[in-house]
């Protein structure tokens, strides 16, 4: 079983403003008490140092949303990891579904930014997830363990290093949240896959995504392979996302 702590970390997307991020994360701060898992917010970029100082004494770690996959120069628009570095980002999304659609992020982009934001002291929160045509179509193991697989062997580190998270494409922002039996069944796969590459493999922290919400957090994060949440929408309410991380301890 599972004696890892929890990592429940929100992640805001393109949302907020200084006023808005400051209301929340007082809320969130205020109601956290004393929270068993480990919790972290992931900011856009512009907000990393307001959040920083919201955040510093506080059991909430600050996350970037995606990290450059070059280490500095020429890259208009970029964010590095040693950036992040310098305002206090524990982690970084890789490899999200929207970066994959919407910025055409391959595998390869992700694996060299899990391995920039490792090498910069940054633990990558790795993403993978099948599309519903994939799903329909009986490729979702194929196409998790092919995501999987580009980050596994990374040089200089061990998997274990780096957090992962099964993000359904269909489940994101849908209200359709896998069932408690269909995520444990790919973080099993995920599971195993890792067991394959790493002796530490049962300390890697597996995380479910895909709208999840105060109602159904506690019955997904009782599954054996389910180490937290990535949340989405729900992470913008303060209600909802202490709901979530209560439901984590
Ligand atoms: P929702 O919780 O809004 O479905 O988003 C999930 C997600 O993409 C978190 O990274």
């Amino acid at each position: 079983m599972n004696s890892k702590k929890k990592l429940i970390a929100g992640n805001w997307k393109m949302n907020g403003s200084l006023a808005a991020n400051e209301a929340l994360l007082r809320a969130i701060i205020a109601g956290l008490g004393d929270a068993v898992c480990d919790v972290a917010v992931a900011v856009p970029a512009p907000y990393l140092a307001q959040v920083q100082s919201l955040t510093s004494g506080s059991a909430v770690s600050v996350a970037s949303q995606d990290v450059s996959q070059h280490e500095a120069g020429a890259f208009t628009g970029e964010v590095s990891a040693g950036m992040l570095k310098d305002f206090g980002v524990r982690y970084a999304l890789v490899g999200h579904s929207e970066r994959r659609q919407y910025h055409g992020e391959t595998d390869v982009v992700v694996a060299e930014k899990a391995q920039r934001a490792l090498a910069a002291g940054v633990t990558p929160i790795v993403c993978v997830g099948e599309t519903l045509q994939e799903r329909e179509a009986g490729q979702t193991e194929v196409v998790v363990k092919r995501q999987l697989a580009a980050v596994i062997h990374l040089n200089g580190h061990c998997i274990s290093e780096v957090v992962v998270a099964y993000e359904p494409v269909w489940a994101i922002g849908t209200g359709r949240t896998a069932s408690p039996e269909q995520a444990q069944a790919v973080h099993a796969v995920l599971r195993a896959q890792l067991a394959a590459a790493s002796e530490h493999a049962d300390r890697i922290r597996l995380l479910y995504g895909g709208s999840m919400n105060a109602a159904n957090a506690a019955q997904l994060l009782a599954q054996p392979d389910i180490d937290g949440g990535l949340v989405g929408g729900a992470s913008l309410k303060a209600p909802d996302f202490l709901q979530i991380i209560a439901a984590a301890r």
